[in-house]
Parts: structure tokens; sequence; C-alpha cells
């Protein structure tokens, strides 16, 4: 049950592939009655369009050309956000292959990519006040910095290579998580990074129950949960 917009609270996370963003964002979505927000696919999504129609990311006047027409749109899917591009959800199988992971760093590497989906991520604040949530739960990698700096609570979640690639590897996931995160992390545009003054958390060696639990203990003072 909602509480009201006195209550709405923004809640950022960030972090590297593999770091517990996504488990977690969707634990505290539940937990607070919060809409989910997964903006990774977002860049997912536009990657699989983009290779679809053929767009290499070095090649800028088709990316820009193939970007101006592309609408966005939202769909719930429960508790999350799924981005519709002309109306069609990219489907899970299409943004999670080898393909895209190979690519989706160097698309999101490039500001009009970025400026594409600027206001359409902070457009989903309305979306979840519109579906009645009490707030937002938006995971990403500049979340805390560009999109929503003035979020109620931002986190920044971290863990060692090795842990994250088993990770990765038990989800079943091909995907070169370390050659991401240096792409992702020396960008010139929003680069991966803890923001300041976000509250940092090492999840090497937490289970995501002990994660939820700081952040939630946080979230908690302000949104008791339902
Ligand atoms: O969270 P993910 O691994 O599914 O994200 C896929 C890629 O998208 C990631 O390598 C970097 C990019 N990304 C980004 O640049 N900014 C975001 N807010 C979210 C994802």
């Amino acid at each position: 049950m909602s509480r009201g917009p006195q209550s709405f609270v923004i809640v950022a996370i960030d972090g590297g592939a593999a770091s517990g963003k996504s488990s977690s964002s969707r634990t505290l979505s539940e937990r607070f009655h919060l809409l989910h927000v997964d903006t990774g696919s977002f860049y997912r999504a536009i990657t699989a369009e983009l290779l679809r129609q053929g767009v290499a990311a070095t090649d800028l006047p088709a990316v820009h050309a193939a970007l101006a027409a592309l609408q966005f749109s939202t769909r719930l899917h429960g508790r999350s956000a799924q981005m519709e591009i002309g109306g069609r959800v990219v489907p899970e199988a299409e943004i999670r292959t080898r393909h895209v992971n190979d690519h989706v760093s160097h698309f999101a590497a490039i500001p009009e990519v970025r400026n594409a989906l600027l206001a359409y991520q902070r457009d989903q604040a309305d979306v979840a006040r519109q579906h009645g949530f009490d707030g937002l739960v938006m995971e990403g990698r500049d979340i805390g910095s560009i999109i929503f700096p003035e979020a109620d609570f931002r986190f920044f979640l971290h863990a060692d290579q090795t842990e994250r690639t088993r990770r990765r590897a038990n989800e079943g996931h091909q995907d070169s998580i370390a050659e991401r995160d240096r792409l992702d992390s020396s960008r010139k545009t929003a680069p991966l990074a803890c923001p300041v003054g976000a509250i940092s958390i090492d999840t090497t060696h937490r289970t995501l129950a002990q994660v939820v639990e700081e952040m939630a203990a946080s979230i908690a003072v302000r949104l008791p949960a339902p």
C-alpha cells in the first residue's frame, strides 16, 4: 500500500558488474515498495537495437542518426521498469548475449547515448509515482552522481574481481567483467566511480542478506517497511 507523495524516496545504487547491485536493489524494491529500475538493461537494450540495425559504436554519425529515431517508453513487469523501444521490450535473452556484453560499454561511453537516456531515466520517478510506489531504487554506474545526485540514499557497491567473476559464472553468463569495468571506469563521460558522499559497501565477503540489511537500516529511518 502506498504512503503518499510525502514519503517518496529515491535510492541510487552504483557499482561495477556483479557487485551485487541487482540482487540488492530487487530485494529493497520488494521490502520498501519501490519501483526497481535497472539502467544497465536500458544501455543493453539500446546496444542490442543498434547492433540489430548494423550500427557500429565507432560510426558516430550512424549512432546519432539511429538514436534520433528511437522512441522510449516504459512498461511495468512486476515491480520493475522495462524499457520499450518503439513500443517493444527487447527480451532479456537478447540483451544478455555475449555479443551485447562485448559491445555495451563501447556504446555506453558515447555521450549522445548517455544523453539520449538522461531524461528518460529521471522520468522513471514519475512512472513510480503514477503507479503508487513509495519511491524508486535505481541501479547503474552514474545514478548517484549524474542521474539523481540529490537522491535520498546513495550506495556504491564493490567486490574483488575473482569473486565477481565467480558470481557471473554461477549465473551462467559469459562476461569479461574486468574489461567492461576498465572501459566503464576510464571513459570521459560519467565514469564508474564512487559518488562523493555515497555509502561505499564492499560485498566480497558478505551475503546478499547482510548487504541488504546495511542498506535497509539507513532507508528504514525515513521509510519504515510496510
Ligand atoms: O549493469 P550492467 O552490467 O547490465 O550494465 C551494462 C553496461 O551498461 C555496463 O558495462 C556499463 C553501462 N552502464 C552505464 O554506463 N551506466 C549505467 N547507469 C548503467 C550501465
